[in-house]
């Protein structure tokens, strides 16, 4: 039995909620209309945000198989689409010689090259494999990082969302009953061509609000302490405005908090940041800026204003 699909930006909402996904309501309200409209969900945000995991989620929620295309530079319709087997091919003309000389006969060639060229030599790739009908109903198709790719893949993808079907010559046309689910994903490191972007619905997925992230540490690191999660979450959100060379994601904060519990912290102090802030930032430059006096005084500030946020 196939899960039905949300009905309105309320049930959207609960969807990801039942995944353990904290969104907010344009997120629900996006996602809501590309499932509803039958149209591909393209996701833009910093590294870190929930993009890749907006996907998964829906798959486990929706109960629908996830195929994922990871981009990159190179990528091909040979690792995208399907790719002949050349190995089991040439092994089956093998086969079919040496039976043929044994048995005086043998396959004619026309009956060969169309077994050749049938669906037991074809190797699905994840874009090919979306199209197949699923009993669970159409499968959650996640194209992630697409600006890793280059624009050729990107003309050739346009062709696949716009009509939902592939033609291979030796084979015929597989086309889609019904479309996938599909969500794509950029982390902005170039733009995605327009005539892309327009056959889709465009979300930019931003860091949380203050409120939204703890919710976020609530639910994925619950071990932590309220105290230590507020606190991780005003240190991560400050670090968020100053201008780093690569600002801490959502990812990060949760990997913080962990590491925090780990250490069997209750709170922060500034020893126990110097010493893990390489789960925070990633770039030697951005911590040695961090790391000391600067740790401190954010953190003076953090604990200021949450001190002020109870009082009130
Ligand atoms: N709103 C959210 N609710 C619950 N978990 C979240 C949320 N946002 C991010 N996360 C968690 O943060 C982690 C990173 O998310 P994800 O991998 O989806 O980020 P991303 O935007 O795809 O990053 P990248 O651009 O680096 O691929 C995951 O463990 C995910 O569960
Ligand atoms: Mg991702």
């Amino acid at each position: 039995m196939t899960i039905p699909l949300p009905a309105s930006v309320d049930e959207a909402l609960a969807l990801l909620t039942r995944g353990n996904y904290v969104a907010d309501r344009s997120l629900a309200t996006a996602l809501f209309l590309a499932l509803k409209l039958k149209r591909p969900l393209f996701l833009e945000g910093e590294a870190g945000v929930g993009k890749t995991e907006i996907a998964k989620v829906l798959s486990e929620t929706l109960g629908r198989r996830l195929l994922r295309l990871q981009c990159y530079e190179g990528l091909d319709a040979s690792s995208a689409v399907y790719e002949w087997n050349y190995a089991r091919q040439m092994m089956e003309i093998r086969l079919v010689e040496a039976t043929g000389s044994r048995e005086g006969g043998g396959q004619d060639r026309d009956t060969l090259a169309a077994d050749l060229f049938s669906e037991r030599f074809l190797v699905k790739r994840p874009l090919l494999q979306a199209l197949e009908p699923d009993p669970a109903g159409p499968p959650v198709l996640l194209i992630d990082e697409l600006d890793r790719t280059d624009e050729p893949f990107e003309a050739y993808l346009l062709e696949i969302l716009s009509d939902y079907q592939v033609s291979i010559p030796e084979f015929g046309t597989v086309h889609a009953p019904e479309p996938p689910v599909v969500i794509l994903t950029s982390n902005r490191t170039r733009e995605i061509h327009d005539a892309l972007k327009r056959r889709c619905f465009y979300h930019w997925v931003d860091y949380p609000s203050a409120a939204r992230e703890r919710e976020i540490v609530a639910v994925k690191a619950p071990q932590a302490d309220a105290r230590l999660a507020a606190q991780v979450v005003g240190f991560v959100q400050s670090l968020r405005g100053m201008d780093l060379y690569k600002a801490p994601g959502v990812a990060e904060t949760l990997d913080w908090a962990q590491a925090l519990v780990e250490l069997d912290q209750l709170e922060l102090e500034p020893s126990v940041i110097n010493d893990t802030l390489g789960t925070l930032l990633k770039y030697q430059d951005d911590i040695a800026r961090i790391q000391g006096s600067e740790a401190a005084r954010i953190l003076t500030q953090v604990k200021t204003e949450l001190a002020a946020t109870t009082a009130r």
